[in-house]
């Protein structure tokens, strides 16, 4: 029994150093990347740090895309930026992991997925060129070898749409596969009359044709807009690995909250089919499993667990509509709900802390219910900083922070150095910005409502160097104040959203 146990270790072990010897990622150092990636029609680095949790998820999908991408010649290559610290700096590494794409030296971001099987069809598009010249022989493997694939039928190659259709293609080459079909036979077989458009889905119908009385006319704008339209399924489940195509659709969207568990969810689900496809193109329409995903359920404002749920959230503007708890939740009811919405007459639900009895901290605590009140005080310039309790860069900016405020508390009627929980109060209509990474600074200037972005190092002396240039107030602080004002500076953080803080607050799910 114990030898077979050690046995199965020493295997297991075995197999484990076997795998990493042959890992078809590429170690890059200083010493080789140039050599290896300026030559590379294309190359997809990963710049990572050993100790970094996203990485290491990535690690094992990450090796299984480079086996995959092998075979298709797209080399897959990482850089320990531990190690090789100068080398990432140079390449402006500053959250990890950071995806780029190089091509001949150039690198573009990575916007693709980080599973093995949304790896390998990014990169495989990235591949190809922005419009595939569909034979006959290929067209049926085409029209299936992606989960939305654009199809242009033409009788020649600049006949309208044919130029706009290639632009669209060049930009949205990350988003969809696109193809041209110049072969009268192939459009015959596709029951299609040239000029014709179709997309070819993995999901709902499988097909949809573009109205022929208007697609030799089609502009970009709208054929990214029809793209996006039929780029989601009218009403399937949303996961934490498929939000971003959601989000990316530029749509706001309807959540269904159910315990998967319930007795009859998949006909309740099913109820709402109809209503979905009356707001295709406007609303996208998801069912989400209210149980795994409980907290995202906390961040759509749902007060109580009760299932099912329905919430509107509009992801640009991270503005959310929960369907009132307290109300049975039926379809009809839901219907109207969603037009009244649609039709702009219900206001978003607002998260806030309650207003504070008292302001007794060196830097005021702003709340959602205040913020119109103090931050648009026109007689006042305003500086706050959106935190979240979770973030390392916002406790150290802490110290910091609350120096400022004590700096300038004896001109508190002209300069209000605030400070606002964003994740238990949400960023109302008013403010022109919306809050994509902690922590984020914003100077308001009195007599007006522009807002400045904060964007130099985290130090107090930059922060009272800011403040001085931007305020429009006259701050004449006690000279007191100034000389104690010397201090350590804070370690300089980039404040940019790194991969981790985007997770956290992009993609909620
Ligand atoms: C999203 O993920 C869920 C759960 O894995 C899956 O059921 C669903 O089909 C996915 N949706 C899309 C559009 O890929």
């Amino acid at each position: 029994m114990r030898l077979s146990l050690s046995f199965t270790v020493l295997l297991a072990s075995l197999t484990r150093v076997l795998a990493a010897a042959e890992s078809d990622v590429l170690d890059l150092t200083a010493t080789n990347f140039e050599s290896v990636v300026n030559p590379a029609d294309l190359i997809l680095v990963e710049f990572f740090a050993p100790w970094c949790g996203h990485c290491k998820n990535l690690a094992p999908q990450y090796e299984e895309a480079a086996t995959t991408l092998k075979a298709k010649n797209i080399p897959l290559a990482k850089v320990d930026c531990v190690d090789q610290s100068e080398l990432c700096q140079t390449h402006g590494v500053s959250g990890y992991p950071t995806l780029k794409v190089f091509r001949k030296g150039t690198p573009t971001d990575y916007q693709g997925p980080r599973k093995a099987d949304g790896i390998v069809s990014y990169m495989v598009k990235q591949s190809l060129p922005a419009v595939t010249n569909v034979k006959a022989a290929d067209h049926a493997e085409f029209i299936k070898a992606d989960r939305v694939v654009a199809v242009l039928y033409v009788n020649e190659e600049e006949e309208p749409p044919a130029p706009n259709f290639v632009k669209t293609a060049e930009k949205h080459r990350d988003d969809y596969l696109f193809g041209m079909v110049t072969d009268a036979e192939v459009a015959k077989a596709a029951g299609v009359t040239p000029p014709a458009l179709v997309v070819y889905k993995k999901f709902d119908d499988g097909r949809v044709d573009y109205p022929s009385a208007t697609v030799s006319s089609v502009t970009d704008a709208k054929l990214v807009s029809w793209l996006k339209e039929n780029s989601v399924p009218l009403l399937d489940e949303v996961s934490g690995e498929n939000y971003s195509l959601y989000a990316e659709s530029g749509l706001p969207l309807a959540y269904v909250f159910v315990d998967p568990s319930a007795e009859g969810k998949d006909a309740f689900v099913e109820t709402f089919k109809p209503l979905a496809k009356s707001y295709k193109g406007k609303i996208n329409f998801v069912w989400i499993d209210a149980i795994k995903f409980g907290e995202h359920a906390k961040m759509m404002n749902l007060q109580e667990a009760k299932w099912p749920s329905f919430v509107i959230q509009d992801i640009e503007k991270q503005l959310k509509w929960p369907f009132d708890q307290s109300k049975e939740l039926t379809i009809e009811e839901v219907a109207h709900f969603v037009k009244a919405y649609s039709e702009g007459r219900i206001a978003p639900s607002l998260k806030s802390q309650p207003i504070p009895e008292t302001q007794d901290e060196p830097v005021f605590t702003l709340v959602t219910k205040e913020f119109d009140q103090v931050v648009f005080d026109e007689s006042k310039d305003v500086f706050v900083e959106f935190y979240a309790p979770w973030c390392g860069h916002c406790k150290r900016l802490k110290p910091t922070w609350d120096q400022l405020g004590e700096k300038y508390a004896a001109v508190k009627d002209k300069l209000v150095i605030a400070k606002m929980d964003a994740t238990e109060n949400d960023i109302p209509p008013s403010a022109p910005f919306r809050v994509a990474g902690f922590p984020t600074l914003k100077f308001k200037p009195a007599g007006g409502r522009e807002f400045i972005d904060y964007e130099g190092d985290r130090s107090f002396e930059s922060l009272v160097e800011f403040v001085e240039k931007n305020a429009k107030n006259s701050l004449n602080v006690p000279a007191q104040d100034t000389a104690a004002a010397a201090s350590t500076p804070v370690a300089a953080e980039t404040p940019v959203a790194t991969q981790d803080t985007q997770g956290q607050t992009h993609v909620e799910l």
